[in-house]
């Protein structure tokens, strides 16, 4: 639980640097209940990896472009409430043919989709707040798939938490690498098309042994790819010592 409560701070910790003016997200709000002003200190550090999640972004489009990818993929571990996908497609930056997969705790994406669900973006994925509960689990899905053959594949499929043809939810922990191969086989995920993988502040609260599983999968998997991982290293500069 500890682990996942990092998301509600980051979320937090990004709108209180966005309301200062350091970037432009406005996209951010929707994930927050309560606004909370963060230290100049923090604010500076979370610009930074805005910038750095940013660039990354651009250099991968840059690299990949769609008159010679047609299909590519971009998929977040440990995605949390982050809203790139949001913001990138708002600014109409989001290459047509791209699939965008976010991975975290089945308990934190349920939140989101809550949160989605009461946002502009719910026409966008034409959520319509449904609830289906089977098994004691409850399943959320875009309301044009649920009479689909691929609705039918959901309900089955515990862990597909949301999908539509450009946006994925997968409620799976990244420890269990086997897993994820089920829920990407299932979802017909394409391991030779390009994929960046995104890693924002999420390895490090995995073990050792787990977190080089994940990347050797990765690796074994996606012959394709690159591998993105933003984490904190300084842990003795002011920004570390104040987090
Ligand atoms: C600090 S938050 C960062 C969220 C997001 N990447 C961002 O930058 O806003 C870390 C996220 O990693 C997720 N996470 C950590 N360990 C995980 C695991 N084993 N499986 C799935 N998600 C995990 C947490 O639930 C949390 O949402």
């Amino acid at each position: 639980m500890q682990v996942q409560n990092t998301n509600d701070s980051s979320i937090v910790s990004k709108l209180s640097a966005a309301n200062k003016g350091y970037f432009l997200d406005q996209w951010l709000k929707m994930f927050v209940d309560k606004e909370q002003k963060r230290s100049p200190i923090i604010n500076r550090g979370y610009y930074i990896r805005f910038k750095a999640i940013e660039a990354l972004f651009q250099s991968w489009f840059n690299e990949v472009p769609v008159s010679i990818y047609p299909k590519s993929q971009i998929i977040s571990l440990g995605a949390g409430f982050d809203s790139s996908y949001f913001r990138l497609k708002k600014l109409n930056v989001f290459p047509p043919g791209c699939k965008y997969i976010e991975i975290d705790y089945r308990d934190v994406l349920k939140r989101k989709i809550e949160y989605i669900a009461k946002s502009e973006f719910s026409h966008l994925l034409n959520i319509c707040n449904k609830q289906v509960e089977r098994n004691s689990n409850i399943l959320y899905l875009p309301c044009s798939l649920q009479h689909s053959t691929q609705c039918s594949v959901s309900w089955k499929q515990r862990s597909r938490l949301l999908s539509s043809d450009e946006y994925v939810m997968l409620g799976v922990d990244l420890q269990n690498c086997k897993e994820l191969e089920t829920c990407f086989c299932d979802l017909e995920i394409d391991f030779n098309i390009p994929t960046l993988f995104l890693s924002e502040c999420a390895l490090t609260y995995i073990n050792l042994k787990s977190s080089n599983n994940l990347i050797q999968w990765v690796q074994a998997h996606f012959l394709n790819s690159a591998f993105v991982l933003y984490e904190q290293v300084h842990d003795d500069d002011g920004f570390s010592l104040v987090m």
